[in-house]
């Protein structure tokens, strides 16, 4: 076994060492900034996330600073990210540091785990990179590669499969070098290990259990697919010559952004007559995807001519005036802030 050990644990790290891309928190040992990189790439690819943790790096270098800013601007810089719990849980946790713990972030994976937003994942994630603990991540990747590589085909939609998983790499993580080994295995399995796996490339092929048996596309084992739901979302925007309507959210997961009005109970069309404005441009159906939905977004313009009207309509469906420039200073959905790129690109707006 030791010599397996030695030999998948070495492979791998020999592996990372080559492949590991340079990336801004594998330079620091700081927890503010290694937790700061976790919780962004909870559910982020890398490249998708680092642009977003140079920017939160820029605009608080220290926990004491983002505990120090509100909610909206944290929602800002967070904007497009999705998953918002995740943002309002960083900004939550950050007060609790600085105010709480004095700016020290705990030094360990049992006081990490007890921060808000931190799961078992992002806690082994911390305590190994920051701290050297030898405490194994399970992510998504984790089970993908893990299960390929040793045959292990036990249900991945089940909770308790997870310890199965971290049972078996705390047989190969290594004390000297935790973290690295960690961010290895995630690594692999977000680049080579991949769904459609590139076995040509894999310097684990001739020991893989999954390729050997031609396994690649049954491991690892998820009985339950998530199950996605259709909503369509029909937007209305008023606006009076640049001048328009928009409220925040008050539940929900795009809870505190800024969006147009949701006409739900009338149509557009009906709500353009009723307001006396007119439709200048509808969009076609713009398909967004959540984790669990599949979004149709439909816009509506509706010109308004007169600011005394677009004052009232805002008073009656509970809604605020904002120009052009102070819209795009809101922290908003993806799929808003796409079609205004779109139409701001398009000339329409
Ligand atoms: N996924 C999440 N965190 C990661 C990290 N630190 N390295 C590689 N992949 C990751």
């Amino acid at each position: 076994m030791q010599r397996i050990k030695n030999h998948f644990t070495s492979s791998l790290i020999d592996w990372f060492s080559n492949a590991k891309r340079d990336l801004p928190w594998r330079k620091t040992k700081d927890p503010y900034r290694i937790w700061l990189s976790e919780i962004i790439l909870q559910q982020t690819r890398i490249d998708q996330g680092k642009p977003y943790y140079d920017r939160f790096v820029e605009h608080h270098p220290t926990v004491d600073s983002l505990a120090k800013s509100d909610e909206k601007s944290v929602l800002k810089l967070w904007e497009g990210l999705g998953y918002y719990s995740r943002a309002r849980n960083l900004h939550h946790t950050a007060k609790y540091v600085s105010h709480e713990l004095k700016g020290n972030f705990p030094r360990n994976y049992e006081g990490l785990i007890k921060l808000k937003g931190v799961g078992p994942y992002t806690a082994a994630a911390i305590a190994s990179i920051a701290y050297d603990e030898p405490k194994p991540v399970v992510d998504g990747n984790v089970f993908r590669f893990a299960s390929r590589y040793f045959g292990v085909e036990d249900d991945i939609s089940k909770p308790a499969t997870r310890k199965v998983f971290e049972n078996l790499m705390l047989g190969f993580i290594p004390a000297e070098n935790p973290g690295d080994f960690n961010q290895a295995v995630m690594e692999f399995g977000a680049t080579v290990c991949t769904p459609a796996p590139k076995c040509d490339e894999c310097v684990f092929r001739e020991s893989c259990f999954a390729y050997k048996h031609k396994k690649q596309s049954v491991l690892p084992v998820k009985s339950q697919k998530v199950k996605v739901e259709e909503v369509s979302l029909n937007y209305v925007i008023f606006d009076c010559n640049g001048a328009f309507l928009l409220h925040s959210r008050k539940e929900g997961i795009w809870r505190e952004l800024y969006q147009f009005y949701l006409s739900e109970d009338s149509t557009p069309e009906a709500l353009a007559i009723k307001y006396k404005g007119s439709i200048s441009h509808k969009s076609e159906k713009i398909r967004h995807l959540l984790t669990h939905r599949r979004l149709w977004v439909t816009f509506t313009h509706v010109d308004i001519a007169e600011m005394g009207t677009l004052n009232l309509i805002g008073k009656e469906l509970g809604l605020s005036v904002f120009s052009f420039k102070e819209m795009l200073t809101l922290p908003r959905p993806k799929v808003i802030v796409n079609y205004l790129q779109r139409m701001t690109d398009s000339l329409i707006l």
